[in-house]
């Protein structure tokens, strides 16, 4: 067995980590406080997308891999990661999950051993908070005893493409040799390694890629409820627009923003901005603004299509398709088909959602979960399409459905089917 690699969070980021590592002969152990994951795991049940549960239970036969809430597992650990999440919590960064992961690991640290955070945060995360906690507990320096660094992970859940493992992996240290070390280890497990000159612009550049996705979304939503206005396809306009071989990247419209990076990342960047310079992050916060009005804007739409045809929104059935943030993901974390789905019902519609991927339940009162069928279809008075599911038959869909609005430009176009 190689060297003895923990990984603290056993999520969408850390699963496919500790997968990827245990592969290449670690000795992983999956450290997760959630009961029921650790039971998942355990009986080689994945509950990510992205790793198969078949490769996990070949690593736990092995024994190349361990999930475990035990805290005493992570005793003699070479290596640790730090992949926990960083919601907002009262809108302000809550930064809890790292800081009692980090509490747990001081116990174990060792002169020699090495710490990589890989949560999405603020710059100076890692520097200002976790440094010094491990320091205090563990009664060690960082750089001098123990290595330390930031490796902000860029997974893209349910991307075939861009992996685990084939995306850049950027990374830095406390000081170089910190840096060197956690380099040898990503540069192990993944293709490529991207070395940061420090922590905080490793931070910055995390936070940046996202709020720059955040802040294109917004910018062509606000344009397609403009182009609405003004009687013009914004789907053309985009695709012509495209054709640019240059300094243009296509983003589309949607139903709003959602999962655990795009609506919250741009938030704790703009919040250390206010908080540090006492001024706002205004890109960020009209970015946010208008993302977050998109499931209304998609509302006034299907009533105005509803009311064309004699149907007001309040009684009308409703049959939503997708419920997951994006699709062929099962996650429905900030969803803003969720958030449809809440205002639908607040307006009095009958709402069902057919979403094949999405085993969770949304927890939204009144809404009602389906198969899709074509009695389903022909009984709505709109399909509503606010994810496009690989799943999904939209040729099919087009030939039943009555009145059919689509979030996504993925139907196949008709008289009665209106994009956003
Ligand atoms: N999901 C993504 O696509 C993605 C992409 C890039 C970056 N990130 C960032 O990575 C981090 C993790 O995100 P995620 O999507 O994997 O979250 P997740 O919720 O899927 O997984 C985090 C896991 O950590 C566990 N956990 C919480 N406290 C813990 C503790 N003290 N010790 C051990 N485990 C603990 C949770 O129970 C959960 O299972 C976040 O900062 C996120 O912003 C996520």
């Amino acid at each position: 067995m190689g060297e003895k690699v923990v990984v603290m969070g056993q999520g969408y980021v850390g699963l496919p980590l500790a997968v990827a590592a245990a592969e290449r002969g670690y000795e992983v152990v999956g450290f997760e406080v959630d009961e029921d994951r650790v039971k998942k795991l355990a009986v080689g049940e994945s509950y990510v997308g992205d790793v198969d549960s078949a490769r996990l239970a070949a690593l736990l036969d092995s024994g190349a891999y361990r999930p475990t809430m035990e805290p005493d597992d992570l005793a003699g650990f070479d290596l640790a990661v730090i992949t926990v999440p960083t919601p907002m919590r009262d809108g302000l960064p809550d930064l809890s999950y790292i800081e009692s992961a980090g509490t747990t690991l001081a116990r174990w640290l060792r002169p020699g051993a090495a710490v990589s955070l890989e949560s999405t945060s603020y710059p100076g995360t890692t520097g200002d908070v976790l440094a010094p906690l491990l320091e205090r507990l563990s009664g060690l320096a960082a750089g001098t005893d123990f290595h330390l660094g930031y490796s902000p992970e860029r997974i893209d859940p349910g991307n075939t493409r861009w992996t685990f493992t084939t995306t850049p992996k950027v990374v830095a240290g406390v000081d170089e040799r910190s840096r060197r070390r956690l380099a040898d280890f990503y540069g192990s497990i993944v293709d490529q390694v991207v070395p940061a000159p420090t922590i905080r612009v490793a931070e910055m550049a995390k936070v940046l890629e996202n709020t720059f996705r955040h802040v294109n979304i917004a910018l062509v939503n606000e344009l397609a409820m403009h182009a609405e206005a003004l009687g013009v396809d914004v789907w053309a306009a985009l695709d012509i627009a495209a054709t640019k071989p240059f300094g243009f990247m296509r983003f589309t419209p949607g139903p709003g923003v959602g999962g655990h990076c795009l609506p919250v990342d741009p938030l704790y960047l703009s919040w250390k901005v206010e908080q540090d310079l006492s001024r706002p992050f205004r890109m960020v916060a009209l970015a946010d603004e208008l993302n977050t009005q998109m499931p209304e804007y998609v509302v006034r739409r299907v009533t105005r299509g509803l009311g064309r045809r004699g149907q007001t929104l309040h009684g009308a059935r409703v049959l939503m398709l997708g419920l997951a943030y994006k699709p062929n993901t099962g996650d429905v974390r900030e969803s803003p088909a969720v958030r449809l789905a809440e205002h639908l019902l607040a307006e009095g519609a009958q709402v069902r959602v057919a979403d094949p991927v999405v085993s969770e339940d949304p927890g939204v009162a009144g809404l009602v979960r389906v198969e899709l069928s074509d009695e389903e279809v022909e009984a709505a008075h709109v399909v509503l399409v606010a994810t496009d599911h690989d799943a999904f038959d939209y040729a099919h869909l087009v030939a039943t459905a009555g009145y059919i609005f689509d979030c996504r430009h993925r139907v196949p176009a008709a008289d009665h089917v209106e994009s956003l």
